[in-house]
């Protein structure tokens, strides 16, 4: 079957223009080119989809023909052999040894952490209010869901040496985001002396991480972060739990997986509610009307249903997680077309939430979609920020828990504007960012 090709504008056919800004880039051809095409001119046969039977059948029904594509071996410099980088049976170990550390009973002792932290999160917000300045959201979101991924990893206040981890897994993470995003300019940071900063601090990160890991496996004392679930975990076959090094990998990915995704979501919620006066008012009416002046409970988050669909509806309009990508490891036929092996599998998540095939007005903010009635009645996989299959988001649970809890604590307490001066634009590096960031004016209620 003949697939519909787009063809790379630039120089030599170099398709440049659609990297540029891949998410919207390659939504911005469906018209034409519908939902399944081949973008010649890059680096390899490159097939952009957001169809949901083909996403189905490379994430779930033929997931074992599939690796994740070339990018993420550039994570894998910092991330290590984590359970976003690992692939095949050691993959399939590490997520049996650490999905426990995800489960419901877990996440409520994680909860009072969050809750802790977004408390006083709220009140340092209210005290550094200025009148008629503006606030760049999306650094506010970063910093508050570090403390919550650093807390809940290591109960790292104890540590004394939180902002020095905080400093170093930033600056890693930067680093791995640069070469993801210029592999042309690879061997410029080479040059520049970029990569032998990157190595330095990555050192000063393992020592401080190891020296964490030592005190723990030493000490008799038992905690309820994530760090001691994995120091505890052990393989059902073997009854060996992991190595140091294993313990590095996990937890640095778990940081880097986990926070930035969230706080995204938040700052582009916020920018949304901004816009629609209306919906946050109903957000502020239920956070009243469940948890008022007290600081919210778990129980209480089952309750924050309108809460949740507005997080979801953010996430549809802005998935943190905007692409996922997968080459096949042998020859495959998609939707009757061939596929070479070694393809690029581009899943458009981003394009796919906003396809008018499944929803109707697909640029409006309307978190009535998540009603519960309207899910059901979606077809399987038109929404799909925490991706699908065995590879799907570990941390799905923990981050709805953090998303729900922050942003009615926030709307509560405050009123937010868009600050119209400045400019809003995507920037899909890994995570989908506001490339020039999120400016909101900030009143207190
Ligand atoms: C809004 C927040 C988040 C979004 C949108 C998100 C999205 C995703 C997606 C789409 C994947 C699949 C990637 C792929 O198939 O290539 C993934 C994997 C993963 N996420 Fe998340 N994530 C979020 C928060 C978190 C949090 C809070 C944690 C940990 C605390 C976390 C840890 C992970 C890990 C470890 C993986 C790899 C799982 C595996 O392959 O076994 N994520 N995430």
């Amino acid at each position: 079957m003949e697939i519909p090709t787009y063809h790379g504008k630039g120089w030599f056919g170099f398709a440049s223009e659609i990297i540029e800004n891949i998410a919207e880039n390659t939504q911005a051809l469906e018209e034409e080119y519908g939902d399944f095409y081949r973008v010649k001119g890059l680096a390899k046969p490159f097939y952009a989809i957001f169809r949901p039977s083909i996403i189905k059948y490379v994430l779930q029904t033929n997931a074992k023909n599939y690796k994740k594509s070339i990018a993420y071996d550039q994570l894998k410099i910092a991330l290590g052999n984590g359970l976003v980088t690992s692939e095949g049976d050691f993959w399939r170990k590490q997520r049996r040894m650490a999905q426990p550390a995800f489960y419901k009973e877990r996440l409520v002792a994680l909860f009072d952490m969050m809750a802790a932290i977004s408390t006083d999160y709220v009140q340092d917000l209210e005290a550094k209010l200025e009148t008629n300045k503006s606030l760049e959201i999306s650094q506010e979101m970063m910093t508050v869901t570090a403390d919550i991924a650093l807390q809940t990893l290591f109960s790292a206040n104890d540590y004394g040496n939180q902002e020095e981890m905080y400093r170093i897994m930033v600056s890693v993470q930067e680093y791995v985001i640069k070469r993801v995003n210029q592999p042309f300019k690879i061997p410029l940071q080479y040059i520049n002396g970029n990569h032998r900063q990157f190595l330095r601090e990555k050192a000063v990160f393992d020592d401080l991480i190891y020296r964490v890991i030592q005190e723990r496996r030493s000490s008799k004392e038992q905690r309820n972060d994530l760090l001691a679930m994995l120091l505890d975990a052990t393989d059902v076959d073997t009854g060996e739990g992991m190595s140091d090094e294993q313990l590095r990998d996990e937890a640095i990915t778990i940081f880097s997986a986990g926070h930035e995704t969230s706080a995204n979501a938040l700052s582009w919620t916020l920018y949304l509610l901004s816009q629609q006066p209306e919906i946050a008012a109903k957000i502020r009416a239920e956070a009243n009307e469940v948890f008022g002046d007290k600081v919210p409970s778990f129980q209480d988050l089952h309750r924050l249903n309108y809460t949740k669909q507005v997080v979801e509806e953010g996430m549809r309009l802005y998935p943190p997680a905007h692409a996922l990508g997968r080459e096949n490891l042998s020859d495959d036929v998609l939707d009757g077309v061939p596929v070479a092996k070694g393809s690029v599998a581009f899943i458009n998540i981003y394009a796919l939430h906003r396809s008018p095939k499944y929803w109707e007005e697909p640029e409006r903010f309307n978190p009535d979609r998540f009603a519960p009635e309207q899910v059901k009645a979606r077809p399987k996989l038109t929404y799909m920020p925490f991706g699908a299959g065995a590879r799907m988001c570990i941390g799905n649970h923990f981050a709805m828990m953090e998303m729900q809890l922050l942003l009615a604590m926030l709307v509560q307490k405050f009123n937010f504007r868009l600050d119209e001066s400045h400019p809003i634009e995507t920037q899909p590096l890994i995570t989908l960012k506001p490339k020039h960031g999120i400016k909101l004016f900030v009143n207190a209620i």
